[in-house]
């Protein structure tokens, strides 16, 4: 499954590293370092929205920071 959290200035400004964190963290505590392939990328083209784009296979979703940890387990790892 591929993971992308967009690291642009806008998403920076929301706050992509504490989604980056959340995300590694939730990697790291479900081993699942084989089945997510999770990177950084730059703009997504998708400012506008609020919060901190996030692509999962492909699908562009919104996530704010307080909200990613519940976001990685209710998309991501139910679908691995
Ligand atoms: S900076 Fe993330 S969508 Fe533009």
């Amino acid at each position: 499954m591929k993971v992308n959290v967009c690291i642009g200035s806008s998403c920076h400004l929301k706050g992509s590293y504490n989604v980056i964190q959340a995300f590694q963290q939730l990697i790291e505590e479900n081993s699942l370092h084989d089945k997510v392939d999770f990177k950084a990328t730059f703009c997504a083209k998708q400012c506008q929205n609020k919060g901190v784009t996030v692509s999962i296979d492909g699908e562009k979703y919104n996530v704010l920071p307080e909200e990613a940890r519940e976001f990685f387990k209710s998309k991501v790892i139910p679908n691995i």
